[in-house]
């Protein structure tokens, strides 16, 4: 079999790349992140491409920097119909649950979980009185099935799908949809630091496409789920996955 090829991926986390993927699809986009640099660059990137875009920096653990960020963000581009809360992160990482300190367990359920939760919970209100939203939240196959990673991304990915359902049931009757994009291994700007040739081989061979994903797998797939096309589709949890998980 042929050796796959994947594109450059400078600046391409699957943050950003949706950023591009909604831009180029006539959506006015905030950018949102910590690193203020970062966001200024793809700003710049989606403006060049002619697109309406801002830099809006918020803390997802934080409820207060995410009550400033929306309020930022509907003064500059006005009401936001698109929520794609995909930050992650935390100090976490794989390691037996009795080699898991509790802090690096608290950081991980926090920055996936709780930042998930608390962005929900600030941009919800706005929709509902609208009755119109889309919501995306991002999960992981470390949230799907037993895996190497640590037990509180793990742990907290699986709590990211519930919650998507429980808004999904909770907010359909607003006409508000909340979907959930379940990832397998994505090569991103990131991730490719810590992964040379040789590692790539090995993860791309347990994937029945035998490739990593690209952050452009996750944006094509949070376009359609965004999208009015995807008007029937609630609660529901999408494995881009390279068919790694088959449920
Ligand atoms: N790459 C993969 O293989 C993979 C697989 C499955 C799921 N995922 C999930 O996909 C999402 C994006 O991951 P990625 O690989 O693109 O990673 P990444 O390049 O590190 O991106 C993570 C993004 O989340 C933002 N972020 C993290 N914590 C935040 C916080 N507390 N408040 C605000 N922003 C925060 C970061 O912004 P700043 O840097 O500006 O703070 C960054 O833009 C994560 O939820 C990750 O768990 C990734």
């Amino acid at each position: 079999m042929s050796k796959p090829t994947y594109p450059d991926l400078k600046g391409c986390g699957i943050g950003a790349e949706t950023c591009r993927w909604l831009a180029d699809n006539g959506v006015k986009v905030a950018v949102s992140g910590r690193n203020e640099e970062a966001l200024d660059q793809v700003v710049a990137e989606l403006r060049g491409s002619g697109a309406e875009a801002a830099a809006i920096s918020a803390e997802c653990t934080d409820a207060q920097s995410l009550e400033r960020a929306r309020s930022d963000a509907e003064k500059r581009l006005g009401p936001i119909d698109i929520l794609v809360a995909f930050a992650g992160g935390g100090t976490a990482r794989p390691a037996p649950v009795e080699m898991t300190s509790e802090s690096d367990w608290r950081s991980g359920i926090d920055h996936n979980l709780t930042a998930t939760f608390l962005t929900l919970k600030t941009f919800l209100p706005g929709m509902k009185v609208r009755r119109s939203g889309s919501i995306l939240t991002m999960a992981s196959t470390a949230g799907r099935s037993s895996s190497p990673a640590s037990p509180a991304y793990a742990a907290a990915k699986a709590g990211v799908i519930m919650l998507t359902r429980h808004v999904a049931q909770e907010v359909g009757s607003f006409n508000i949809r909340a979907n959930c994009l379940s990832p397998s291994a994505i090569l991103t700007e990131r991730t490719a630091l810590h992964m040379p040739e040789g590692k790539r081989s090995q993860i791309a061979a347990l994937h029945p496409i035998s490739r990593l994903g690209i952050p452009a797998d996750v944006a094509a797939a949070a376009l359609f789920l965004a999208s009015e096309s995807a008007s029937w589709i609630t609660g529901a949890t999408i494995d881009v996955a390279g068919g790694r998980l088959m449920h």
